[in-house]
């Protein structure tokens, strides 16, 4: 559902440590040992960065202009393994591999996630800007699941203030997520005049994102009034970033959070105030653009099995991460459509990685 992507609770990133630890078999320089299993570490992600293969070069086609296309995604050393297959994959689908540029955002600037990338994908043009937590200290309600209460999931809802000026469309994607068709086609939708384009599913029971306290006070209920709410998913935007910060949408949405704090409005983490501004009021996008919920539910992580219907992006929203349940030998059938798009590679070794050991 919500931006599952980047955080794991902490036992998860524990595990995910040893899992991965386990799989490497031979240590290598950057498993350091120094802070990653220290108990007690739980505010920030293990320093542990993986090792990664290095991805071919991705040339345009010969009908490209040279329009630039942006694309919005956090990024942090936990989920990077994430990242990476989700590049990866728009690349590989890209006709104008060439023309995507990405702008990551982080909470704090880690040297080693970011050579990461640049040594996986030397030729990506990337920038890594920083995402002050403390513009969310305070706004953040503990939701159902913790990993959706990180400062990093609110990201997204001042992207506008972080990226550069002059960027006036971008596509906001979690990193839980994988393209198998050109993003091209998604950078292009026509949004009419809205501020944000989005896969609507006007079938899901909207009632159920907002408590009973919400439906039955007056004054917060008709904030949908004249609209026609739908449940949509904030791992897959489209936004028109000029009309964002014209609209003001960022203090918008903080506006709900600061509602949230004192009463309890929804169980949700960031997707429930952007329902609240937004919902009833985007451009609605094909489906195929959001096969989301692959993760299963948010308690158990059970395994989904593909809603009927043409596919452009495979998105594990839910608990379940498919690198995790991968590598604990017990994966579901969906994960097996995100394996190919796996940089990771736990047989490299370091350059001095074997006489370290031996
Ligand atoms: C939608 O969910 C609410 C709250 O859970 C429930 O009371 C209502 O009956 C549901 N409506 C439908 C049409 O299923």
């Amino acid at each position: 559902m919500d931006r599952m992507a980047f955080y794991t609770s902490p036992l998860l990133g524990l595990l995910s440590f040893f899992l991965l630890l386990s799989a490497t078999a031979t240590p290598t320089p950057t498993t350091s040992s120094s802070g990653g299993i220290r108990l007690g570490i739980i505010r920030k992600p293990t320093p542990y960065v993986p090792i990664f293969r290095e991805a071919p070069a991705f040339r345009n086609g010969e009908s490209c202009n040279d329009n630039r296309m942006h694309v919005t995604m956090t990024l942090d050393a936990n989920y990077l393994r994430g990242t990476m297959a989700a590049v990866l994959s728009m690349l590989q689908h890209s006709m104008c591999p060439e023309n995507v540029e990405f702008h990551f955002l982080c909470t704090r600037f880690e040297p080693d996630v970011e050579a990461s990338i640049k040594s996986t994908f030397p030729y990506l043009k990337f920038k890594v800007y920083r995402f002050d937590s403390n513009r969310v200290r305070g706004k953040i309600s503990k939701s159902i699941r913790q990993a959706l209460d990180q400062p990093l999931n609110y990201a997204r809802i001042y992207l506008a203030d972080i990226i550069p000026a002059d960027v006036k469309r971008v596509i906001y994607l979690d990193s839980d997520l994988v393209l198998v068709d050109d993003i091209a086609k998604l950078w292009e939708v026509d949004l009419e005049g809205k501020v944000l384009a989005a896969p609507e599913y006007c079938q899901a029971n909207f009632t159920k994102y907002f408590s009973n306290l919400f439906w039955s006070d007056k004054s917060l209920a008709k904030t949908f009034d004249g609209r026609k709410p739908c449940y949509f998913n904030t791992g897959v935007m489209v936004v028109d970033v000029d009309k964002w910060r014209q609209g003001r949408y960022t203090q918008r949405v903080e506006e709900w959070m600061v509602v949230q704090k004192q009463k309890r409005l929804y169980l949700l983490g960031s997707l429930p105030p952007f329902l609240l501004v937004l919902a009833g009021n985007i451009k609605g996008v094909d489906h195929r653009w959001n096969q989301h919920g692959l993760g299963g539910d948010n308690i158990e992580g059970r395994c989904r099995s593909l809603h009927p219907g043409p596919i452009s992006l495979l998105h594990w929203s839910g608990k379940g991460k498919p690198w995790l349940r991968l590598d604990s030998r017990k994966p579901c059938t969906v994960d097996y459509l995100w394996a190919p798009y796996d940089l990771y590679n736990p047989y490299q070794i370091g350059w001095n990685g074997l006489d370290s050991w031996d």
